[in-house]
């Protein structure tokens, strides 16, 4: 069973070095939250596995890091300027402000709120008694557009020459690099262009720990296809290829859905969304988009550069065209919280005693291996420590090394990191204790059966590496 609450993980990672409230010893920054050692490597393997799934095992994709400053035409071009906005409403009484559509979700459903327009967003508000969250009464303002995007200067002068945008979406940097890609690279369509990285968006209701915050990471996709093609085979396979990149990393299916745009919510830049939903402790959230974007994007920084964005066909020098994009794209810091939330596990063991254990896939788990010497005796942490060092030289595993309290609390520690192997070095390693073991021999435990089994020392980097 994956966590029930989200305290549970919120409180296990602050515990454990997963994730920390942001600049805490000031008293912190709403809805910041900073990476520790355990959550950066967690991060960092999450965006690997994306990275090999969808990049380097692929010879339809390339990858790209691109600025988050951009020329500020960009967001002209790409309708966020105009377009990028939510339907704000602030309470008479006691000032605050809220999203008025994500109140209205709560009662009617993302659906019917949906299709209202700005203008009937207060007069619902009133005609379904929705109190202010904050102070309880039910006095809305009219609902006013506010623009999602941060505004920032570049140089000294602040004045309208110098403004920029940090970017609100990965996506424009992709599409403002298409003839790069087309002139260093000579992809054959269809042919996608990947990256990750941060976005940022003034979000008026952040929260859910990292689920929604103003500052995160992308991992997002544009895939260049022919439109004159079978475009919603091209949309079905995505669909189908992210479904199984997030089950085979160990999400249960049963905690997944697609849910599908209604036509008055779908994005200024969007023919068909779908969304992959994740069943979070507070209801069902949105993990991964998949939209088909068509030529907008194109074709409107072709308009506002006065660059030709055209794909020619190689076999065929005179048919020249813009593609059509599908866009996979994932939220990466929601990725990583849904990893944490269903690695979540406390259980009671045979033993009667209990434990928490985040079962992590053995790809995420930021610790792969634990080398535990039985006691704190000199003669046996050295030959432990020599075991660290060999499979630290002779493997790509990371590596924790333990002497600190008993081989229990040991244990526990590590399986409340999600550690998926402990070696323990004890007496019959060194040839002391026949009853422990061989000489030269180790016990290795699994993390999730809790099975022990005795590995030679020369066998032991084959049977972690087979392990992973
Ligand atoms: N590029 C799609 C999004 O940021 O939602």
């Amino acid at each position: 069973m994956p966590a029930s609450s989200l305290d549970q993980v919120v409180s296990l990672c602050k515990r454990r070095g997963f994730i920390f409230p942001g600049s805490a010893i000031y008293g912190g920054l709403a809805n910041t939250w900073d990476y520790g050692p355990l959550g950066a490597e967690l991060k960092n393997r999450v965006k690997r596995a994306w990275w090999d799934a969808f990049v380097r095992c692929r010879q339809d994709m390339a990858g790209l890091d691109t600025a988050i400053l951009m020329n500020p035409k960009v967001w002209e071009a790409s309708g966020h300027v105009s377009s990028f906005a939510d339907p704000l409403v602030d309470c008479k009484k006691c000032k605050q402000r809220f999203r008025g559509d994500k109140l209205l979700e709560e009662k009617l459903g993302v659906e019917a709120v949906a299709v209202l327009k700005i203008d009937q967003v207060q007069p619902m508000l009133l005609a379904e008694n929705i109190p202010c969250p904050a102070c309880g009464s039910c006095a809305w303002t009219e609902a006013k557009r506010f623009n999602l995007m941060f505004k920032t200067h570049q140089g000294v002068i602040e004045d309208e020459g110098s403004l920029a945008y940090l970017r609100p979406e990965t996506a424009q940097g992709i599409f403002v690099n298409f003839k790069h890609i087309l002139e260093t690279m000579r992809p054959r369509l269809p042919f996608g262009i990947a990256q990750i990285g941060k976005a940022f968006r003034n979000e008026i209701t952040p929260g859910n720990f990292t689920f929604r915050t103003r500052e995160f990471e992308q991992m997002e996709i544009e895939y260049f296809v022919d439109p004159s093609g079978d475009k919603k085979m091209h949309f079905d396979e995505w669909k189908a290829g992210v479904w199984e990149w997030y089950t085979q990393l160990g999400i249960a299916p049963d905690r997944l859905r697609v849910r599908e745009h209604a036509k008055d919510e779908l994005s200024h830049y969007s023919s068909r969304t779908i969304d992959i939903e994740y069943a979070f402790p507070w209801g069902w959230g949105e993990l991964f988009g998949l939209a088909d974007r068509g030529d907008f994007d194109l074709a409107q920084h072709s308009k506002h550069s006065g660059e030709e964005l055209t794909y020619t066909d190689p076999d065929d020098p005179k048919k020249k065209f813009m593609p059509h994009v599908i866009e996979p794209s994932f939220g990466c810091d929601r990725t990583v919280l849904t990893f944490l939330l269903e690695a979540y596990t406390e259980e009671t063991l045979p033993d009667g005693e209990s434990r928490t254990v985040m079962r992590f896939h053995p790809r995420l788990a930021p610790v792969d291996v634990a080398v535990l010497p039985l006691s704190k005796k000199e003669h046996l942490v050295a030959k432990a420590e020599e075991l660290y060092k060999k499979i630290v030289h002779e493997t790509p595993l990371t590596v924790d090394f333990d002497v600190t309290g008993s081989i229990g609390k040991r244990y526990r520690r590590q399986d409340e990191i999600g550690t998926p192997k402990c070696v323990t070095v004890d007496f019959g390693t060194l040839g002391e204790d026949e009853k422990q073991g061989d000489k030269d021999t180790v016990t290795i435990r699994d993390r999730d059966s809790l099975e022990q089994v005795r590995v030679s020392l020369g066998g032991i980097v084959d049977a972690l590496s087979a392990a992973r």
